[in-house]
C-alpha cells in the first residue's frame, strides 16, 4: 500500500481520481494536511482546515456497479475498526455518516467509474474531524460536529490514516458475496436503526424507520405503506415526535 502525502490539495478524492484514470494500482492512498475544495456528498463543501484527516483510497473491486453501494458501508466499518474500543459509542447513519451522540465525526465520499457492468475504479474518501476547533469554525457547523479527541486524546491524522487503510483491507473482502452478509450484520449492529427519519431524494420525502441493508447496500425502510428500499439520497435528522412508529404497521 503506497501512501502519497501532500500538504495542500484541492481535494484528495480529485487527486486520486486523476491517478486512478492514469492507471494507479489498487490500494494507492492519498492524504493531505488541508484541502482547498474539499467535497462532501450532494456537492456540499467539506470544511478542510489543517489538523483533520483527509484521505482517499483507490480500489478496483470485482463487483457490479450496483454493488458499489456496499463501499460506503464497508468504509464505515473500516472507520469503526480504526477507532477500536474507544469508538464503541460511535454509530453509523446510512449511507455515510459516523456519529457520536448525533454529531458527525466523519464523512465518507465514494466515487467510481464503470464501463457497462465492469467497475474500473472506486475511490473512497474519508474526512475526519480531529482538531479542537477555534473561532474559525463555520457557524452552521458549530454543535453539529464531533471530534476524535473526545474519544481518544492525542490521536494523530497519520496514525488514524494507517488504521483506516488497514481496516479497509480487512473489510474489502466483504465487497464480494461471501463477506457481505457478515458486513451487513456488523453494520446493523452499529447503525441507527429503529429511529424515524425523513428520507430525501430530490422531490421525494419518505418518513420511515431504517430496518436493514439489502443485497446491494440499499437501505430498506419500514414506512406506513410497507417496506421501501432506497439507493441514493439521504436521511435527514431524526424526527423526535414522529407520527409514524414501526408499531403502526399493520401486522
Ligand atoms: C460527506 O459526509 O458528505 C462526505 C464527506 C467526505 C469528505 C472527504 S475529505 C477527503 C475526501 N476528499 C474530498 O474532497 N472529500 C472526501
Amino acid at each position: 500500500m503506497k501512501i502519497h502525502h501532500f500538504e495542500t490539495l484541492d481535494s484528495t478524492n480529485d487527486q486520486l481520481l486523476k491517478m486512478a484514470e492514469g492507471g494507479a494500482p489498487e490500494w494507492t492512498v492519498v492524504v493531505a494536511d488541508r484541502q482547498t475544495s474539499g467535497r462532501g456528498r450532494r456537492r456540499r463543501d467539506w470544511w478542510s482546515p489543517e489538523g483533520n484527516l483527509y484521505m482517499s483510497i483507490l480500489l478496483r473491486p470485482d463487483v457490479t456497479p450496483r454493488q458499489l453501494l456496499r463501499l460506503p458501508v464497508i468504509a464505515s466499518l473500516a472507520f469503526l475498526s480504526a477507532m477500536g474500543e474507544s469508538g464503541a459509542s460511535l454509530t453509523v447513519k446510512w449511507p455515510n455518516d459516523i456519529l457520536l451522540e448525533g454529531r458527525k465525526m466523519a464523512g465518507i465520499l465514494a466515487e467510481s467509474r464503470s464501463e457497462g457492468e465492469r467497475v474500473l475504479w472506486a475511490v473512497v474518501g474519508f474526512g475526519v474531524n480531529m482538531i479542537r476547533p477555534g473561532d474559525d469554525i463555520p457557524i452552521g457547523l458549530k454543535n453539529r460536529l464531533a471530534f476524535t479527541y473526545e474519544l481518544e486524546e492525542g490521536l494523530e491524522p497519520d496514525e488514524l490514516a494507517s488504521r483506516i487503510a488497514r481496516g479497509m483491507k480487512a473489510w474489502s473482502g466483504a465487497m464480494n458475496e461471501d463477506g457481505w452478509s457478515k458486513a451487513r450484520e456488523e453494520w446493523s449492529r452499529r447503525a441507527l436503526l429503529n429511529t424515524t427519519y425523513v428520507y430525501r431524494d430530490g422531490g421525494r420525502d419518505i418518513e420511515g424507520v431504517p430496518v436493514r441493508l439489502d443485497e446491494s447496500g440499499g437501505l430498506v425502510m419500514e414506512t406506513k405503506n410497507g417496506e421501501v428500499t432506497v439507493y441514493s439520497g439521504e436521511l435527514e435528522n431524526p424526527i423526535q415526535n414522529s407520527k409514524f412508529k414501526i408499531q403502526d404497521k399493520p401486522q
